[in-house]
């Protein structure tokens, strides 16, 4: 594996601890609001990720099924998350904040599991 591979490898799971870490701090801080480190986070997730397909599909490697899944996941994650940091809302609605975070621990799983 390449050392641009592997920097990319790298900053998907920094993208990943920004987008669950800052949901989790808003849960656990009983806030209950979307923030920026979670905005930062999807964007780097889709940006590295769209990369890291490119570079396993060229190898041969690639689980399109399983990428696209993760694709529109991501991309579903993307409008949830921004809608409310850019609107700076207060809060988010039960609902929303809760399907929020079990995407992303979703998102997560496809990851690992589907292999
Ligand atoms: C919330 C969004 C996302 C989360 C939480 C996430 C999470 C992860 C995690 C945890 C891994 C490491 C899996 C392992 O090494 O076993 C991974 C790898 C990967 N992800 Fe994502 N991901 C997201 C979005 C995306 C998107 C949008 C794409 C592009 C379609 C993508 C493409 C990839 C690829 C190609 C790998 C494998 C990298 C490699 O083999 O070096 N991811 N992802």
């Amino acid at each position: 594996m390449d050392f641009v591979h592997l920097v990319l490898r790298y900053l998907h799971l920094l993208g990943f601890a920004a987008v669950f870490g800052g949901w989790l701090v808003s849960w656990l801080s009983g806030r209950f609001n979307f923030n920026t480190a979670m905005l930062y986070g999807i964007a780097v997730q889709l940006a590295t990720g769209i990369v890291l397909y490119g570079i396993v599909a060229a190898a041969g490697d690639a689980n399109h099924a399983k990428l696209g899944v993760k694709f529109l996941l991501a991309l579903l994650l993307a409008v949830m998350i921004a809608i409310p940091v850019w609107k700076k809302r207060d809060k988010v609605a039960a609902g929303h904040f809760w399907a929020t975070g079990g995407l992303i621990a979703v998102t997560a799983g496809v990851a690992v599991f589907w292999q």
